[in-house]
């Protein structure tokens, strides 16, 4: 089983508000029929970032230390539904590609306490994998014991299903052809990264607004989905150049691997 992540960078332009990719996310979408048509025995479940839906939406409103007043819960709302509006463009993109996936937005049925996720079902996400579907998650905003609500990246709610599921690989699209030397400059892209060699590289942040922390987060939360599953392939890797992303699905080793 392999999970895909489609990061926010890539399917949205981060710099406009709530601009999606169509175009990229529709070749994207024929690249993973691509790769389903050549190995059909490939299972697949994929999640997607918020880019500049949900992050423009929660940076606005400032939620990441709790939601008590009733602004706060409008604010809620706004990250919700504008995490919801791309999801809803995702989905469609591909469906009419014809790739048969199911929506599972976590907001509907994962708790967590304080920014950790508590419980997540995986019953439905099981069904739908056995059927032969494709389970669409995303990062999202859900209710949170300790919080009132908090955001959750794509990311962590992939840890939580892999721990579950135990895919072979999971793959992190994004728009850079991995980790860097030194970021923002893009020097030299790593063929592998292991949590000793975090110190020696340079990351900065991220070129625009992102709450759940830019580049160098993104590297710290593969390092800790690889730490959690350490049999799991985790590549970080560019699903912007045309192919990649249906060699990536059909095994290349492209951007870089990320060791615990
Ligand atoms: C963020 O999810 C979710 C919200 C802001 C609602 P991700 O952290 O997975 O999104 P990207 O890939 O950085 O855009």
């Amino acid at each position: 089983m392999i999970f895909l992540k489609l990061g926010g960078s890539l399917i949205t332009d981060k710099s406009q508000r709530e601009t999606a990719q169509i175009g990229i996310l529709q070749r994207l979408a024929k690249e993973i029929s691509e790769a389903l048509r050549a190995k059909p025995e490939i299972q697949l479940l994929i999640g997607h970032g918020s880019g500049s839906f949900g992050h423009t939406a929660a940076a606005e409103f400032g939620i990441l230390d709790g939601v008590k007043t009733k602004e706060e819960w409008r604010g809620v709302r706004e990250v919700w539904a504008a995490a919801n509006r791309l999801h809803r463009i995702v989905m469609d993109t591909l469906l009419e590609a014809g790739l048969p996936v199911f929506s599972f937005p976590p907001s509907a049925f994962a708790i967590s306490n304080h920014g950790e996720i508590a419980t997540l079902p995986d019953e439905p996400i099981r069904r739908a994998l056995k059927a032969g579907q494709i389970p669409m998650v995303q990062g999202d905003i859900v209710f949170d014991r300790g919080q009132g609500a908090a955001i959750l990246s794509t990311e962590k709610v992939m840890a939580r299903l892999a721990k579950k599921l135990r895919p072979q690989r999971i793959l992190l699209a994004g728009i850079e052809e991995g980790v860097y030397e030194r970021y923002p400059a893009r020097d030299r892209v790593m063929p592998e990264i292991s949590a000793d060699q975090i110190e020696d590289i340079q990351l900065e942040g991220a070129d625009s607004t992102d709450v759940t922390g830019g580049m160098a987060h993104k590297v710290e939360q593969a390092l800790a989905l690889a730490a959690l599953l350490p049999e799991v392939e985790v590549r970080i890797f560019s699903g912007a150049s045309p192919g990649n992303l249906q060699g990536a699905l059909l095994g290349y080793a492209l951007g870089t691997r990320v060791i615990a």
